[in-house]
């Protein structure tokens, strides 16, 4: 296995992520030992209005969606030059390519003539994209390379010569879009200290294994909202994720506005009674990672032992009640195997059946409910859903609105 080693950090992941778990493995034993939890300060009540009102969906999908760093993909899903992938979930049509210098970039994906698609493809690997319409060319680093009969435009082609070009930065093995052209990008100031986290998790050795799609008729918070509390393992997911995990023992850490969450694990009640240097420890990550505003980057598996990543992207549609969650699992380390393979496809189709049969069934059942209340009333969030308080909060700052 070739294991690519990001410093850019100067972080080594494997003892970093060493420590992380050791840490996290020491706070859930000792919440177990004390019946005790990470918890928010109080509970906070926030008016369904936040799900259900057209024009904070307007605001937020300005604001969170087109003015906010937003995840692409992973780096090696952009592996070669000349590897491309259409990014239009945020309701602007873009593409996204690696340029034969190494960069990504991202070019709406609009012809600069009369505005036809370059590419109807979702990914590829191209070094020209050619125009279907009248056959205008553009190298993949978004430059106009031929214009059958181009003389024609002699004295028009001004600021046509260059694909309109948006914000496209990669940070920890990772590709980010802010999805209006010209807009400026502090990717940095974005991730703040949760970089360091997202450096240790080696997104670089992660393969793609298999990617889909989960729609769900439900505001997108409300989607978002269960990835982020165990407190319904038991109830919602009684087969499925309760017998491994308990509902009352968290592990948080806030990065505002991101956030990494740990559901304890029934194995580690055995480690209340076991000395420290007896414990096993991993060295790859695990828990639930949140990068605001849209992603769940999953770390592990309803299944004890298995390692997997999952991202979970959430893209509001045009009303307040829908939802596509765009979800892809990765091997880390890459496939080893065709048995490998398999084991990562049944694993993305386990957790896909969990979260379309339970959690998006009662998040359309929920949401819909929510409608038919008054705007004033509120949902509430108890004082163990703390990182769902923290993600409306910062929700709500970046609309420039008051919060709970
Ligand atoms: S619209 Fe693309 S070449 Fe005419
Ligand atoms: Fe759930």
């Amino acid at each position: 296995m070739t294991m690519i080693i990001d410093r850019s950090a100067g972080i080594d992941p494997v003892e970093a992520t060493r420590k992380q778990r050791l840490d996290y493995m020491r706070r859930a034993v000792s919440h177990l030992k004390n019946k005790t939890s990470d918890l928010a300060d109080a509970p906070m009540a926030n008016p369904v209005s936040v799900y259900t009102d057209p024009g904070r969906h307007a605001l937020e999908r300005q604001k969170l969606f087109r003015e906010t760093p937003i995840l692409v993909c992973l780096s090696k899903d952009l592996g070669e030059p000349g590897a491309f992938t259409l990014f239009d979930e945020t309701g602007v049509p873009i593409l996204v390519v690696r340029g034969k210098d190494g960069a990504v970039r991202a070019f709406m994906n609009v012809c600069r003539h009369r505005g036809a698609a370059l590419t109807h493809e979702r990914q590829g690997k191209a070094t020209r994209f050619t125009c279907w319409f009248h056959g205008w060319t553009y190298s993949n680093e978004g430059k106009l390379i031929g214009a059958p009969q181009g003389e024609s435009f002699a004295g028009e082609m001004a600021g046509r010569d260059h694909l309109i070009e948006f914000p496209c930065e990669e940070r920890h093995g990772m590709v980010f879009v802010v999805a209006t052209p010209g807009a400026k990008m502090d990717l940095d100031a974005h991730l703040g200290a949760f970089g360091d986290v997202l450096a240790a998790m080696d997104l670089q050795q992660c393969e793609k294994v298999k990617s889909g799609t989960l729609p769900v008729a439900s505001n997108w918070k409300y989607a978002l909202d269960t990835y982020g509390e165990g407190y319904h393992f038991a109830t919602l997911h009684p087969q499925t994720i309760s017998p491994n995990t308990r509902n009352d023992v968290v592990v948080y850490d806030h990065f505002d506005p991101h956030h990494r969450v740990g559901f304890a694990e029934r194995a580690l009640e055995e480690l209340v009674d076991t000395p420290e240097s007896e414990w096993e420890v991993r060295t790859e990550p695990s828990g639930i990672h949140y990068l605001f505003p849209n992603t769940i980057l999953f770390a592990g598996s309803i299944t004890p032992g298995k390692m997997y990543l999952t991202t979970f992207r959430h893209f509001p549609g045009e009303t307040p009640g829908e939802t596509v969650t765009h979800k892809t699992v990765y091997a880390y380390g890459g496939v080893k195997s065709p048995e490998h393979r398999a084991e990562v496809e049944a694993a993305y189709d386990g957790v896909a059946h969990v979260v379309a049969t339970e959690d998006y069934v009662v998040a359309a059942e929920g949401w819909r409910n929510l409608t038919m209340l008054s705007p004033e009333d509120t949902v509430v969030y108890g004082r163990q859903e703390v990182a769902l308080q923290n993600t409306h909060r910062a929700i709500a700052r970046v609309l420039g609105l008051n919060s709970a």
